[in-house]
């Protein structure tokens, strides 16, 4: 059995939490919330999952810091995130850093989570019923498609 782990910050409405949890429920994955640690040996995984909001284009700093710091050569990723409006490009600069690592790119999934950012606030927020029960089995689905790789 693969071991799996997945490093996450979902620090805006937690929607980014709700598909890493929908994971761990179904499946042995050890989560890391890198908004509260910094360190940690990833060595023992044969996969490792980053997840995050978007902020400004890109996954929060807290999880790129972590794989910057934390993720051995050679190791198997993929990439989960929520944001505001689904674009590929946001998980260009973590790709860099993963390529810094020679890491083999597994994959990513993203969908649309609760927004409240700026101006969306006044007007109680946009994607209110994101993710969606449906995004959320659909990460789950893509989790469960890395494991036959
Ligand atoms: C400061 C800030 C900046 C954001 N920038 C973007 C962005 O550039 N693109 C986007 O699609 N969403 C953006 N968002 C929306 C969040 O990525 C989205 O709500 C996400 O689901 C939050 O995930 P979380 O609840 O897991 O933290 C931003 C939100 C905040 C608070």
């Amino acid at each position: 059995m693969k071991k799996a782990a997945i490093v996450y910050a979902s620090t805006h409405h937690g929607n980014t939490l709700k598909l890493v949890n929908a994971i761990s429920e179904k499946h042995d994955v050890v989560l890391i919330d890198a908004t509260q640690q910094k360190q940690a040996d990833l060595s023992e995984y044969d996969i490792i999952g980053f997840a995050s909001g978007i902020d400004f284009g890109k996954f929060y700093s807290s999880v790129e810091n972590f794989l910057k710091e934390n993720l051995p050569k050679h190791k198997k990723v993929f990439f989960l995130y929520t944001c505001a409006k689904t674009s590929n490009r946001f998980t260009k600069s973590i790709i860099a850093e993963a390529k810094q690592k020679e890491a083999i790119l597994l994959g990513e999934y993203g969908c649309k989570g609760y927004n409240t950012y700026g101006p969306w606030k006044i007007i109680g927020g946009m994607n209110k019923k994101h993710p969606t029960e449906t995004e959320i089995a659909e990460a789950v689905s893509f989790f469960e498609s890395l494991l036959l790789i």
